[in-house]
């Protein structure tokens, strides 16, 4: 709803726009995914006009059905899902095993899909509800940022609809990938740059947030605890996700990359951020998809993300725990 009021002294309030947000989520799930996927579906402040998939922790047809499992276990298969992009723009496709098993959302039960993906692809449905959407729409991609690329080349007239893109990728910092890039931008750096100068405003939660953003043991036992059912398989999920974290930095929880894309949106506080030039680098050999920031504006280009750079932990994880409690 929108409208002004008055504060009772005769001062108009500023209008503040009240209506749900609506989002378009891009994923890979992915177990970061799935807990993106659950935490806007949970909140009042965000409507999930679709989910669309792309190929990334795992092949498209797993994430596809990964997707379509998440909204089966949350009885949610209103929400329409189509698959997108099988492979990167030009890049071979590579699948990290490690962190999400081969299934790419190892580790728990989850049902099998009530539903089927529409006849539509990630492209054309995208089109379609930004459309027909009354509010410009925020895209959420937390996968490679093929079908974001590819539907901004195929729909330039529906770019002014596009309010924002939240997304999860890049760092500024350490890489997870290779020495210098995280996984969603190594995976398809020519897509990702098509993205960074699109003009579109770019939220962007690389690895030098969510690497903050930790779910630990008594998190985990929390969070099951209240959640039912859906309690038990996100703390399952989590569990897994775990180990390869354990074993590779000696953390005691996994980060919840995916899930600080979303979180921001429904919190703009919760994430301290800087508004930076960022661009992508597809050339270079151990550089591939870094992302390179210009904090002295060097280049002479504008500013286009609010780069991610802390976060405020315990608040994401209660945000977390809020939303498996609604599902229960
Ligand atoms: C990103 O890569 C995937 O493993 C996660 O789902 C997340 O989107 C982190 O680098
Ligand atoms: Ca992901």
């Amino acid at each position: 709803m929108t409208g002004a009021g008055s504060n009772g002294a005769g001062e108009p309030r500023p209008s503040v726009d009240r209506r749900p947000r609506p989002v378009v989520l891009d994923c890979d799930p992915g177990h970061d995914d799935a807990l993106a996927i659950l935490l806007a579906l949970a909140r009042p402040e965000l409507q999930v006009l679709a989910v669309t998939t792309v190929a990334g922790n795992a092949p498209l047809e797993r994430t596809t059905r990964n997707a379509l499992r998440v909204l089966t276990l949350l009885g949610r298969t209103d929400v329409p899902v189509a698959s997108g992009a099988e492979r990167p723009l030009v890049r071979a496709p590579w699948i990290p095993v490690e962190f999400h098993g081969q299934s790419g959302l190892d580790g728990a039960d989850l049902p099998e899909p009530a539903v089927r993906p529409v006849a539509e692809d990630a492209i054309e449905l995208t089109a379609r509800v930004v459309r027909e959407a009354a509010n410009p729409v925020t895209l959420v991609p937390t996968g490679p940022l093929t079908n974001i690329a590819l539907f901004l080349r195929a729909h330039p007239r529906l770019v002014p609809r596009i309010g924002a893109i939240s997304l999860m990728g890049g760092s500024l910092g350490e890489g997870n990938t290779t020495a210098a890039a995280e996984f969603n931008l190594w995976s398809d750096p020519e897509a990702a740059a098509i993205v960074f100068e699109a003009g579109i405003p770019i939220l962007m939660s690389g690895l030098d947030v969510t690497h903050q953003a930790l779910v630990l043991p008594p998190d985990i036992a929390r969070l099951e605890h209240v959640g039912g059912r859906t309690g038990r398989v996100f703390a399952d999920l989590l569990r897994f996700f775990a180990v390869h974290h354990r074993q590779r930095y000696g953390w005691d929880g996994p980060p919840i990359h995916d899930a600080v894309a979303v979180a921001r949106l429904v919190e703009p506080g919760l994430v301290m951020s800087r508004r930076l030039r960022v661009d992508v680098e597809t050339a270079g050999e151990l550089t591939r998809g870094r992302t390179v920031a210009d904090p002295e504006g060097l280049s002479g280009r504008p500013p286009n993300a609010e780069v991610g750079l802390a976060i405020d932990r315990e608040r994401f994880v209660d945000l977390l725990v809020e939303a498996v409690a609604s599902f229960a």
